[in-house]
């Protein structure tokens, strides 16, 4: 693109609503979206960032069958809960969306119709893995073995959770299904083929040649080993029962495969943003002059650079402009990983950190600080509690901190609380030195956020508070004021230099707002100038604050880290492990035996009316092997309660004994008789049964709750 875009759409992967996200992902595609976008809208461009929850794949329905709830459930909460932690950590799309919106639905169906129609598409029958018991075909993660390259026992059909290596269903070594455990048989089956090979030219031209010195070294490098490996053909249904229907009358039972509907989520956000603000989203996914930027996890390279494009061009779209992909973010020495809750939930941070008292925004801008600071953006790179502890305690509090805090403190002791004036004929070398400290620093955080170097630009910003704290310390503003005695230029010397800090601190506070927002917010009510000074057009001025302004008096911009906390942060993390592990067994366990029920709320539960009663007589039903008829003592009243039992107790045994019945529910008729309530009772691993009752002997009638 020659000339400057009009407009521009980022998008932040789409992440899987089956779980919570953690620092990884934020680190990955979140931050440093956020910074782009921030930066964009501070030079008012237009632009629109959207985002949203993917809420389709195996994945889905396999999270919802460990917390034994339902696919929608699963859904709903994990959509509900990543929306709030972004927002907690400042992450400003223009909308968060979610695939299973009936706006997305439309969209991809007509996304895929369109191909369709127009014979993009080829069709094919191959035979799958199938699981007899529970009749349903294996895609993806219903399937699991062992890898056939690292041989870790920890793979799935689409892909290996220990080496990350893609993988087809076939190249498992002894496949089981995910559902039942049984190993599966092959059936037939017709599915939906995007033909890469037909591409190639295409995207060895648009990527290679077009892209090959842009973009990061990593996205090439995986794309040309993509393309060297051999464009294979890419199933784009899949058989299935969650998920956007395949709109063809011949595909009953399949839906759209989640890589083919997930991005084009990013479309149906675009549209969604358009209808909540009455604009036309087609400018940003048709016209030549946008800009398209997807932030990603490497993991999602050629889902974003090589399948999207493809269907991107033959939907007559615009294709990305750049794919800024990151690489891993290790925690701790090792590899983050949800199954072995080796990780730092966003959610985890914000409870300790954030919505702690002693916390708030600034702890946002902790972690988006060391989180960019250590951006993977190169190579794989690793958070631990001490660098976030150092980062925090000797650059923001110690460098960008103190500075402002000093500045403000000697502005309101040496200078009355009032901008002072800029005397010019004392300007000396320094002073001369640091207005254009400001102005280059200006050039290259721009220069950096332009070529999405997001740590490099945050290390300017830094760059310019360090020099900001040599300039000061090198002026001695309070040694002036102590030795220059009665001295005619003494104020003036004092002016000159607490002018200078004070449109440093102002320009700080423009350069740091894409990456520290709150920082910058909270920078301007100390200054007592609203936000419009933000606009990155005001950065490089010495003019900003004017002469003669009263400011506020300063407050601390950071806290520090105590070492406590990290000592904490290190032990739960080690701990949760643990707990993790025992958990893991634990529900395994659970699982085998039963699946939860649906969850219920407090409410559901209270209005159960349990209470403690005493049998006081017992009998067979007749012509009902497993029938009691209880005469059951609730204190209040006796009732009849009949109780599936006989098989395990002979009616004269029971006699006296207390139990707990459901005394309110409503009266059910068998074998002719009343039964007024139930009685609880657990079953064994032997599939015995025992009474449910009180530890030691009470009245009949009590409230159990
Ligand atoms: N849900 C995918 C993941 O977490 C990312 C989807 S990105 C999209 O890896 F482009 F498909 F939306
Ligand atoms: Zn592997």
């Amino acid at each position: 693109m020659n000339t400057a875009p009009k407009r521009y759409l980022i998008t932040s992967a789409l992440p899987y609503a089956n779980g919570l996200k953690h620092i990884g992902h934020l680190a990955g595609a979140y931050i440093p979206a956020d910074i782009y976008a921030r930066y964009l809208r501070s030079q008012k461009r237009d632009v629109v960032f959207v985002c949203g929850s993917d809420e389709h794949g195996t994945a889905i329905p396999i999270q919802a069958m460990k917390e034994g709830r339902t696919a929608q459930a699963i859904i709903d909460k994990y959509h509900q809960a990543m929306k709030e932690d972004f927002a907690d950590l400042k992450i400003s799309f223009d909308v968060y969306h979610r695939t299973s919106d009936p706006l997305h639905h439309e969209t991809s169906s007509e996304f895929f119709t369109y191909l369709h129609e127009r014979g993009e598409l080829e069709t094919k029958e191959t035979e799958q893995f199938f699981d007899e018991s529970s009749q349903t075909f294996l895609a993806d993660r219903f399937i699991k073995g062992t890898c056939p390259h690292c041989k870790s026992d920890r793979a799935f059909g689409d892909q290996c959770e220990s080496c990350g290596t893609t993988l087809s269903p076939d190249e498992l070594l002894h496949p089981v299904s995910t559902i039942s455990g049984n190993a599966p048989v092959k059936k037939k089956t017709t599915h939906w083929y995007l033909p890469l090979a037909k591409h190639e030219a295409f995207l060895k031209e648009w990527i290679i040649e077009e892209h090959g010195k842009d973009w990061r070294p990593s996205v090439v490098g995986q794309c040309k080993s993509w393309i060297d490996g051999g464009l294979q053909s890419r199933a784009v249904t899949r058989d299935l029962n969650w998920g956007v229907k395949v709109p063809l009358t011949e595909a009953a039972g399949k839906v759209l495969y989640v890589w083919f509907d997930a991005p084009i989520g990013y479309i149906s956000a675009t549209k969604q943003w358009a209808l909540d603000n009455n604009k036309d989203w087609k400018p940003y996914w048709y016209n030549n002059d946008t800009q398209l930027v997807h932030f990603i996890g490497k993991d999602n390279i050629v889902f974003h650079c090589i399948i999207f494009p493809v269907m991107l061009k033959l939907h007559g779209n615009i294709l990305p402009t750049n794919v800024p992909a990151n690489e891993f973010l290790n925690l701790e020495g090792d590899k983050m990983s949800t199954s072995r809750n080796w990780k730092l939930d966003m959610r985890d941070y914000i409870v300790d950190f954030v919505k702690k008292e002693n916390g708030g925004d600034q702890c946002v801008d902790m972690l988006r600080y060391y989180l960019t600071q250590i951006a993977p953006e190169s190579k794989d790179s690793e958070f631990t509690w001490k660098g976030f502890q150092d980062a925090v305690n000797s650059e923001l509090v110690s460098i960008f901190g103190n500075y402002v805090n000093r500045t403000f403190v000697l502005m309101h002791k040496l200078c009355n609380g009032k901008v002072p004036q800029f005397h010019s004929h004392l300007a000396d070398e320094k002073d001369k030195q640091i207005e254009q400290d400001i102005q280059e620093a200006k050039q290259k955080v721009e220069f950096a956020l332009e070529h999405y170097k997001f740590r490099e630009g945050l290390f300017d910003v830094m760059d310019l508070a360090r020099k900001g704290n040599k300039y000061m310390q090198e002026k001695e503003p309070w040694i002036v004021a102590k030795q220059l005695g009665n001295h005619p230029e003494k104020q003036a010397l004092i002016d000159n230099c607490l002018f200078n800090c004070l449109q440093l601190t102002a320009n700080l506070a423009i350069l740091i707002q894409p990456y520290l927002p709150a920082t910058a917010k909270k920078i301007c009510h100390m200054m007592k100038v609203v936000d419009k000074i933000l606009d990155w057009e005001n950065a490089g001025s010495m003019k900003l604050l004017s002469v003669g302004y009263t400011l506020r008096e300063p407050q601390l911009l950071f806290r520090k880290i105590e070492d406590e906390e990290i000592a904490m942060q290190l032990e739960k993390l080690k701990n949760g492990v643990m707990a993790e592990a025992s958990n893991t067994e634990l529900a395994k366990e659970e699982k085998e035996k039963l699946p939860l029920k649906p969850e219920i709320q407090f409410d559901d539960f209270g209005k159960i009316d349990l209470r403690t009663g005493t049998i006081t007589a017992a009998q067979r039903v007749p012509k009902a092997d497993k029938l009691l008829q209880l005469e059951v003592d609730l204190g209040f009243e006796k009732r009849i309660i009949l109780s599936g039992i006989a098989m395990h107790f002979q009616p004269e045994e029971i006699i006296g004994k207390q139990v707990v019945v459901v005394a309110n529910l409503s009266p059910r008729k068998m074998r002719g008789i009343d039964s007024n309530g139930m009685i609880l009772m657990a079953e064994d691993e032997h599939g015995k049964l025992h009474f449910v009752q009180p530890e030691n002997t009470i009245s009949g009638g009590a409230k159990v709750s």
